[in-house]
């Protein structure tokens, strides 16, 4: 039986920060609103950074961490709904910019649960035997699509990347995930395409930015959150007193602290990282794993699952010890 395990993490923000008192310069918003509702104080956004350069740095943690030799990476994924470009692929870029061997590389877009997705499809590529150590990385640089005049997203996304290198093992330490999608959801959250549907107009495409309707969001969350983590414990037969951790996606303090009540699980034992970074999409779960391993909230022999959902809709869940 071939099993999978974690080897190492690391993750990257760029270095400029923006404020919520930032933001009530140029949007009518306060940081008692956006702290109250959303528990964000602030996040990291790019300048002249693209997401691969996010990516990049974010690996070169993850590869130090898992002290392997860059040789040794067979396989690399990358989830992103902000690539730098249609083609080619961040994974793409990455490869050579790594200096990776010509291995398989390619992007993926499940949105926000994009990286548990990436980690499933290395997870299950490992398990048949035909790969043996991959590197998976969350990349984003959302605020690129962000509408700045609107107060109701702007204040909420935040850039970053995470990667993690998961390997072959003896030992089964990822334990399962499970990933779900539904796409008759009426645009609850998007960013459309520019659609220039007439080549002989020389039109001029403009990107679209984020809609949400950040109500009906809010309660798919709530409601998805505990379903897959009790979905994951049903499926290993364990209980809530297994875990020593949940590592949720980082997109709403209060969708976390509604999750664990539903699931009567102490809000000590959910990670929490949003006041600093906001919701990072892809990059949220890995950044949040590596940040609670480097700080040591996570120890080696600790059991967690980290459970996602984005736009689409689509959510994920991967219990995991480390
Ligand atoms: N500052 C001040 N007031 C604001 C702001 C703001 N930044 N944004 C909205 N408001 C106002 C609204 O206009 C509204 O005013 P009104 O009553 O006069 O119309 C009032 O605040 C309440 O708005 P609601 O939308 O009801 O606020 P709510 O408590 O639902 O919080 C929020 C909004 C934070 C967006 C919440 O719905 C949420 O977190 N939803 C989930 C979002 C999410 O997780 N999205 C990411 C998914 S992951 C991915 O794939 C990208």
């Amino acid at each position: 039986m071939i099993y999978t395990k974690i080897l190492g993490t690391g993750s990257y923000v760029p270095s400029k920060t923006l404020t919520n008192e930032d933001l009530t310069s140029f949007v009518d918003t306060s940081d008692e609103w956006i702290v109250s509702r959303t528990g964000i104080k602030e996040r990291h956004i790019v300048t002249d950074e693209s997401t691969t350069d996010l990516a990049y740095f974010a690996a070169l943690k993850a590869i130090d961490d898992a002290q392997i030799k860059k040789e040794d990476i067979d396989l690399l994924i990358v989830a992103t709904v902000t690539p730098d470009n249609a083609f080619p692929g961040v994974s793409n870029l990455l490869q050579a910019r790594l200096e990776l061997n010509e291995i398989m590389t390619f992007d993926i877009n499940a949105a926000c649960s994009g990286f548990i997705y990436a980690l499933n499809i290395a997870d299950k590529m490992i398990k048949s035997g035909s790969y043996h150590t991959a590197l998976v990385i969350g990349a984003e640089t959302l605020t690129r699509l962000t509408d700045w005049r609107d107060r109701n997203t702007c204040v909420l996304f935040g850039d970053a990347a995470g990667a993690m290198i998961i390997s072959k093992s003896t030992q089964d330490k990822i334990k399962d995930i499970i990933c779900g999608s539904r796409g008759d959801t009426d645009d609850l959250l998007i960013c459309k395409n520019t659609d220039i549907k007439d080549p002989s107009i020389n039109a001029i495409s403009q990107q679209d930015h984020i809609h949400m309707k950040g109500s009906e969001v809010f309660k798919f969350a709530t409601r998805i959150l505990p379903k897959t983590v009790n979905d994951l414990l049903d499926r290993n037969g364990i209980t809530l007193e297994d875990l020593n951790y949940i590592v949720a996606h980082q997109a709403n303090e209060r969708i976390i602290d509604k999750a664990a009540r539903d699931l009567s699980f102490s809000m000590d034992k959910m990670f929490l990282n949003i006041s600093k970074y906001g919701n990072t999409s892809a990059a949220s779960v890995p950044l949040a794993i590596d940040e609670a391993i480097k700080s040591n909230v996570l120890k080696k022999g600790d059991k967690f699952i980290t459970v996602a959902f984005g736009g689409g809709l689509t959510w994920g869940g991967a219990l995991i010890e480390l």
